[in-house]
């Protein structure tokens, strides 16, 4: 069962010396690839924002790797194919089950460098200048990529030059950009322009269209660095000297020290239990995995299932059960190395229900009326997710970040990298809403070493201890309500694993008090959520970009990838 899209791609060049990375026994190849939205395999499956990328992750199972080895070709791959958000600049989250049944959390969050604190976006009018935390050399934290690449590898069978092969091909011989590809990055010409000091291989004169060949020999010469000397190729010598000096052009802070010190860590998974399933997730830094808990414990003792999908009454309850778990976030959730997140207190059962207590059915709660429980910031839609898993019983959700599209837009000269412009996930003032709106205060505020809190919410669906949904998505603060409603869909409504990523979405975030619909949302039940008074922000054309994979009970796996870009699964 199979269901794809071809993708019609002009041979850019015709270059015979191509390996072919390897597709279900067909010859694929970085000048003329398909796009595969759905597929049913039995020794596994890899899905990500773009078929290359899953095409590599596939190759190296074929190869014997396992599902961490596949996730780690995989993000390699979208470094160099998926300029916008796959990266080497930025930093992400792993959950992963091992076939031993033990779970990791694996955090490669970015941090903020030595030299940042908490006003440095303040100007001396004491306005806060989000233009420097969103874009430019001003914007960048720390990268983990590589580090949590290399903190993975422990868990993989290959060796490291094996899973940066692909990329290497793919950034030294080009591949051909789609028409989305060619959008994005015709988009991004004056930023280029104007936060960059050496002028980058995305700058064009002409307009990008779909078809063209992107070579990257700069990025090509910096993973072989770091195939070369491992973390070090990176974090040291003349990568981190490319990096440093990028700095000092622009006036960024990242200095030899903050790379050299980068370290990724190992967490405890955030997990919980939703009726027969258990629900492993990424604690803080991301707020993801108690977001998700928390709105999971808040309808799990609701009959959302009668209620219906798409109803008004369970897009309601699912709107309010948002509203209240994103107001906690605001107020409590942020790095838990640096403030102490409670937790325990805020997923308790008893806390939970009274949270609810405020609940009206047909009314909607009032942001404004609606403030955090009592016990004792905010993200770009730029993000890329990609899960995997395979049949030695390895289940890897790895999501991954620049932030904004392009990150901070500045390329490391000589490095060909993008980096992130993710300090602007902090609170960069309490009340300030960043990029998406949404605000913090204390727990998010900057600190040297803190790592800005995320919304990235890479997660797995166990059923009896054994992997059945392995699932993430890009989507900034949308990320752990997309989860949510994908969730539910499944679990609740039943719905196939195509029906619940590709059913249009909605989305509440306490602040801004409006709920947004994503296009295609029926129009009987907008009208019902109207009249009961709810406010309504933008319709947004697409929100996230859902990768899913589901265990049938033949044991084979079902791959989704989104519809919403040019996501693709692979599998055999
Ligand atoms: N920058 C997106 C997130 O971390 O949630």
């Amino acid at each position: 069962m199979r269901s794809t899209l071809f993708l019609s791609i002009s041979l850019a060049i015709a270059f015979s010396l191509l390996t072919p990375l390897s597709s279900r026994g067909q010859a694929q190849n970085a000048y003329q690839y398909n796009i595969e939205k759905s597929l049913v395999a039995s020794n596994g499956a890899v899905v990500s924002a773009h078929p290359l990328a899953s095409q590599a992750g596939l190759s190296i199972l074929q190869k014997g790797g396992n599902a961490i080895d596949a996730a780690i070709a995989t993000q390699l791959a979208l470094a160099v194919v998926y300029p916008n958000a796959g990266n080497i600049g930025g930093g992400g989250f792993m959950v992963a089950q091992l076939k031993n049944g033990k779970t990791v959390a694996l955090d490669f969050r970015e941090k903020a460098p030595a030299k940042a604190h908490r006003d440095m976006y303040i100007e001396p009018d004491g306005k806060a200048n989000t233009d420097k935390s969103q874009q430019g050399h001003l914007s960048c934290g720390v990268p983990g990529t590589v580090a949590g690449l290399f903190a993975a590898h422990r868990y993989a069978l290959l060796p490291f030059r094996v899973l940066i092969a692909p990329a290497i091909e793919l950034a030294e011989k080009g591949f051909v950009i789609t028409a989305g590809e060619a959008r994005g990055l015709n988009n991004l010409q004056s930023d280029l322009k104007k936060y960059n000091t050496q002028t980058p291989v995305f700058v064009k004169q002409e307009e990008w269209k779909a078809g063209d060949t992107l070579i990257q020999i700069d990025l090509a010469n910096t993973l072989k660095r770091i195939r070369d000397n491992g973390q070090a190729g990176f974090y040291e010598g003349p990568t981190a000297d490319l990096i440093v000096a990028e700095m000092q052009r622009g006036g960024g802070l990242i200095s030899k020290e903050d790379l050299r010190a980068y370290t990724a860590q190992y967490r405890t998974p955030h997990r919980f239990q939703y009726k027969e399933y258990s629900i492993v997730g990424m604690p803080m830094p991301s707020s993801g995995g108690v977001l998700l808990h928390q709105m999971l414990k808040m309808i799990e003792d609701r009959p959302i299932a009668t209620m219906g999908f798409h109803s008004p009454e369970a897009v309601q309850l699912m709107t309010e059960v948002m509203r209240r778990a994103y107001a906690d976030r605001a107020a409590f959730m942020g790095d838990a190395d640096f403030y102490q997140v409670p937790v325990k207190q805020i997923t308790n059962q008893a806390y939970l229900q009274d949270r609810m207590k405020s609940f009206v059915t047909g009314q909607p709660t009032p942001s404004a009326t609606l403030q955090p429980g009592t016990v004792t910031g905010y993200e770009s839609e730029e993000t890329t997710h990609l899960s995997v898993i395979d049949k030695k019983g390895n289940a890897v959700a790895v999501t991954t970040t620049l932030n904004n599209s392009y990150g901070s837009r500045t390329v490391v000269g000589g490095a060909g990298f993008l980096l992130n412009d993710e300090m602007d996930d902090f609170s960069i003032k309490p009340g300030v809403p960043n990029m998406f709106g949404a605000v913090g205060g204390e727990a998010n505020s900057i600190q040297p070493g803190k790592r800005m809190l995320s919304s990235m919410a890479p997660t797995l669906v166990l059923k009896k201890g054994k992997p059945y949904l392995v699932v993430g998505t890009p989507g900034g603060t949308t990320i752990p309500t997309q989860i949510f409603q994908t969730l539910v869909n499944i679990l609740e409504f039943n719905m196939s694993p195509q029906d619940a990523v590709y059913k249009p979405k909605f989305h509440h975030q306490w602040l801004p008090d409006e709920l947004v619909l994503e296009k295609g949302f029926p129009e009987n039940t907008k009208a019902a959520l109207q009249k009961m008074g709810y406010p309504f922000g933008k319709e947004r054309g697409g929100i996230g970009r859902t990768e899913l994979i589901r265990v049938r009970p033949d044991g084979r796996f079902e791959a989704v990838a989104d519809k919403r870009g040019d996501d693709s699964a692979a599998g055999y």
